[in-house]
């Protein structure tokens, strides 16, 4: 069983590099794949650079020519639900494009042509071996399962972020996590987006997420080590 471990940035996937042994590397495209084991299990570790596309593309490679079966996507994002704080982490039970609109064609908001609905449902067993992988790393009153919403767009700006939330009763906000949903349930494999928050999205964003960027990351990385020392 090969493991998919995906992030945007590198200080998203440093933690975990540090824990492969003798991984291979190899570029295609200009995505650089770090093959090798942690605990025992196969992992293709690779940073996808930011936005849907970039993930989407990652993702299909990564699918394509190194078969892998699950995805676990770690990494930071906007805390949108008021309960959460810097720090605290959303585990994907679902996703959504918030930008896609085709609503001028009587769509709702963030339906892709073809689909069904509107989100995309993540692998329930990752969630749940994720949600607690996050509270044994974290505590549980820092964990929350719930919508994840993607956009090519850096929101930082409080109506932006409530309106977000209000009309998809998101969570968190960040910009892969609706791709690589949609481009797992095209090849039909269980995956699971876990976020650490780096900032609220709001007028404070930019600076938060300067401050907090290296320390959530780091977070949500430990958290998917812990997942693969349970699976
Ligand atoms: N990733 C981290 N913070 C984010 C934000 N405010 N908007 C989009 N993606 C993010």
């Amino acid at each position: 069983m090969k493991i998919g471990i995906i992030g945007a940035m590198d200080s998203e996937i440093n933690l975990i590099k540090n824990f492969m042994t003798n991984p291979t590397e190899k570029t295609i495209g200009r995505v650089t794949f770090y093959e090798g084991k942690i605990f025992d299990k196969d992992i293709v570790l690779f940073r996808t650079g930011v936005g849907k596309v970039n993930a989407a593309i990652g993702c299909t490679i990564a699918i394509e020519n190194f078969g892998i079966e699950k995805i676990i996507f770690t990494g930071i994002a906007g805390a949108i639900n008021n309960k959460l704080n810097i720090l605290d982490i959303v585990v994907s039970e679902k996703l959504v494009q918030h930008d896609f609109d085709l609503t001028g064609f009587g769509c709702p908001l963030g339906l892709i042509d073809g689909e069904d609905s509107v989100f995309f449902d993540a692998d329930k067993t990752l969630v749940e071996l994720s949600k607690n992988a996050a509270i044994k790393v974290l505590g549980d009153d820092k964990v929350y399962t719930g919508i994840i919403a993607t956009g090519d767009q850096f929101i930082a700006d409080k109506n932006k972020v409530q309106n977000i939330g209000s009309i998809f009763d998101a969570f968190a906000v960040e910009m892969e996590g609706g791709a690589v949903a949609q481009v797992a349930s095209h090849f039909n494999i269980p995956f699971v987006v876990i976020r650490a928050m780096s900032d609220k999205a709001d007028g404070s964003a930019h600076m938060n997420y300067e401050e907090f960027k290296p320390l959530a990351s780091d977070h949500s990385a430990k958290i998917v080590l812990e997942i693969l020392n349970n699976l």
